[in-house]
């Protein structure tokens, strides 16, 4: 694979630059990984020029994993940290403003910071943010210092609500080959609108690992679409061709690839370095998606 850098970009108009890849830290939180495990992980992704890591409350261990390694020298200072809340606090509400308060000073606790550059709503339907509550208490979180950028991370009608209202800096949705709608239905007018875009799920799940429909597994519902549009990669492999597809996007900032593995970060940034895939392909696959899509919505 090419030796070429890591592109970076503007993370739309907030003022921040992230990497066309980023980490999302979804698999580092568990119990399937140690300290140590997470930290290789980690240090993967920051040598291979990554600064851009997504967490969030529902993560296990991860912020806290994630406010150790930053801790040590001068780490933090070179990565655009992400989370996610608004459930998860003892004693307060889900999805209330209280929760929004208690989860940024959670945050940033766990995380070891004095702010987090973007907090993102994890995921909340329509009516939550139609209330205002949530916003409020976050936007009084920009106010004090505490966050940077406000965001919304979800799907369909309240990542549609979140991108017209103005009140954000930022979006977190599925962008991979087997997840395209949003493509075409929001992030045009949200680039125009300056949004951060942040592709999550950018390898659909990594669905070619299963010969067999993997019941039950995350991945499910990406495998069923990927044997519906039967793409060839080619001489392409899956991973590098899935990363390239969702990171070189026109809207995305950056795809998060989530991942347990050192070297699936490494053969992950080595691929979005590469840059876009041919523009024919791109189209291919596109019309690929256009042509099998049964009402397949983004999926959370
Ligand atoms: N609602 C939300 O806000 C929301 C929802 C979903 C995800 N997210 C964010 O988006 C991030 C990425 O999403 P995701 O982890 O669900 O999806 P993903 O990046 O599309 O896929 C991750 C899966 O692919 C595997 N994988 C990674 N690199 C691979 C490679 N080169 N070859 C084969 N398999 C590979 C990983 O396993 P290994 O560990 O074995 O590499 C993991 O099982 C999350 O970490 C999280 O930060 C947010």
């Amino acid at each position: 694979m090419s030796a070429a850098p890591l592109p970076s970009r503007p993370f739309g108009a907030t003022g921040l630059t992230v990497s066309a890849l980023g980490l999302g830290a979804g698999r580092l939180g568990g119990d399937d990984l140690d300290d140590a495990g997470a930290d290789a992980v980690l240090g993967a992704a920051l040598d291979a020029g990554v600064t851009l890591i997504d967490a969030a409350r529902s993560y296990g261990r991860a912020e806290a994993r994630l406010g150790r390694f930053l801790a040590d020298g001068r780490r933090r200072d070179g990565v655009v940290l992400a989370t996610k809340g608004g459930y998860g606090i003892e004693g307060v509400a889900d999805w209330t403003g209280a929760v929004i308060t208690a989860g940024v000073d959670a945050a940033l606790r766990l995380l070891r910071t004095d702010r987090i550059d973007v907090f993102l709503l994890h995921s909340c339907p329509v009516d939550t943010l139609a209330r205002g509550e949530v916003i409020e208490a976050l936007a009084a979180a920009v106010r004090a210092g505490k966050v940077r950028v406000m965001g919304y991370s979800g799907e369909g009608e309240a990542l549609a609500w979140a991108a017209r209202s103005g009140r954000f800096g930022a979006l977190e949705t599925s962008v991979n080959l087997c997840d395209q709608r949003v493509l075409d239905e929001v992030l045009p007018a949200a680039a125009a609108a300056g949004l951060g875009v942040i592709a999550k799920r950018p390898l659909a799940n990594a669905p070619w690992r299963f010969a067999e429909r993997p019941v039950g597994d995350y991945a499910e519902v990406y495998w069923e679409r990927l044997q519906a549009m039967k793409i060839d990669p080619g001489p392409t492999p899956w991973d590098a061709l899935a990363i390239r597809f969702a990171a070189h996007q026109p809207g995305v900032s950056a795809a998060i690839v989530g991942t347990a593995r050192p070297e699936h970060v490494t053969r992950a940034a080595a691929a979005v370095a590469e840059g876009p895939l041919p523009e024919a392909q791109v189209r291919a696959l596109r019309e690929r998606f256009r042509a099998h899509d049964r009402g397949w919505v983004g999926q959370v």
